[in-house]
């Protein structure tokens, strides 16, 4: 049979074009393309059985597909071993991947957003004032005497005799009420300055947020029931909490609010607050016999030391990744 022979001489073909097996993509294309391509040498076989007897159809059939199995089955083994080959070299799939640092959000910011949100919740909007103010807006307009001790160089840092770095937020208090007609309800975040011995409960800077709601009927009582519905928001529904007389020049009655801590078994003072005293409003122009008003200030440092157990306010400051990747 014509055809039988055929298929020896491509079979020995193959064998001989493919020892050694081509390693390049080009060259390992052709041999494919001279074999098994469309047009190829076993296509050629194949379409020589219609000049082969009926009778010998089958044998010939059957010879000519375990050639093209063969030659199929090389390529397959080589093609199998490169890529080994690239895995091998290229792709080491137990590598460990790059691990991508995430950001955090300070714990300083989250809990001023936390505070932020409770207020902004209950109608309060947002404001903002100066760092850097006048002796008049820091102290005077909120009824500080001229000899209170606050003023003390060991307390303010002074740009020049009239000038300070605000030594709290209530700076802004007399700003809202100067600029704006009540009624008006603001909280007040922001840094503020005190020149004290930096130890692990003081720090040259912190921040606070002011609060200061001034309308025409505002009681004591106004004030308790925001700051308890704070209190619960922040530290938790079962927070026991007490309102302690206390004084500050620019609030009359003040107090000061402690929240009860189960792990120190001891109340924590977090804010003080009060009513705004008559002076205050005089001192802005406004008519003390019209408008009433509550405010209240608390430290940013102090409520996320609390809530998050945090025992050094230097620790906010030092951009340390071991303090700040807890959060
Ligand atoms: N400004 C006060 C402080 O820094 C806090 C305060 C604010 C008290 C508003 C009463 C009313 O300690």
């Amino acid at each position: 049979m014509k055809l039988k022979e055929s298929i020896e001489s491509v079979r020995n073909q193959f064998r001989a074009d493919s020892d050694p097996f081509p390693n390049d993509e080009a060259s390992l294309d052709s041999l494919r393309i001279k074999y098994i391509g469309r047009k190829g040498l076993v296509a050629n076989l194949f379409s020589g059985m219609k000049d082969v007897l009926p009778d010998d159809r089958p044998l010939a059939g059957q010879l000519l597909n375990e050639l093209k199995v063969e030659i199929n089955s090389e390529f397959d083994k080589k093609s199998k071993i490169s890529k080994d080959d690239i895995s091998n070299e290229s792709t080491d799939t137990s590598l460990p991947g790059i691990n991508i640092p995430i950001g955090h959000v300070h714990p300083l910011q989250q809990t001023l957003d936390d505070i932020k949100s409770i207020f902004l919740d209950v109608g309060f909007s947002i404001a903002y004032g100066p760092e850097i103010d006048d002796d008049f807006h820091n102290f005077g307009a909120l009824n500080f005497p001229p000899e209170h001790p606050a003023r003390d160089m060991q307390d303010t840092f002074f740009i020049d005799p009239e000038t300070v770095l605000r030594t709290h937020t209530s700076n802004v208090q007399i700003h809202l009420m100067e600029d704006q007609n009540p009624p008006l309800r603001y909280i007040v975040p922001g840094r503020v300055y005190r020149n004290e011995a930096i130890s692990f409960k003081s720090y040259c800077l912190f921040n606070q947020v002011e609060g200061i709601y001034v309308d025409k009927k505002v009681s004591f009582s106004d004030l308790k029931s925001i700051l308890e519905y704070f209190v619960k928001k922040m530290f938790g529904e079962n927070t026991k909490m007490r309102f302690r007389p206390s004084f500050f020049p620019f609030t009359e009655p003040s107090a000061e609010l402690d929240i009860w801590s189960d792990k120190r078994k001891e109340w924590l003072e977090i804010l003080g607050c009060g009513m705004v005293d008559p002076e205050v409003f005089n001192n802005v122009n406004l008519d003390s016999n019209i408008w009433h008003g509550y405010a209240f200030g608390m430290g940013v440092e102090r409520i996320c030391m609390l809530k998050y157990e945090i025992d050094d306010i230097r620790l906010f400051y030092q951009g340390d990744m071991r303090f700040l990747e807890q959060f």
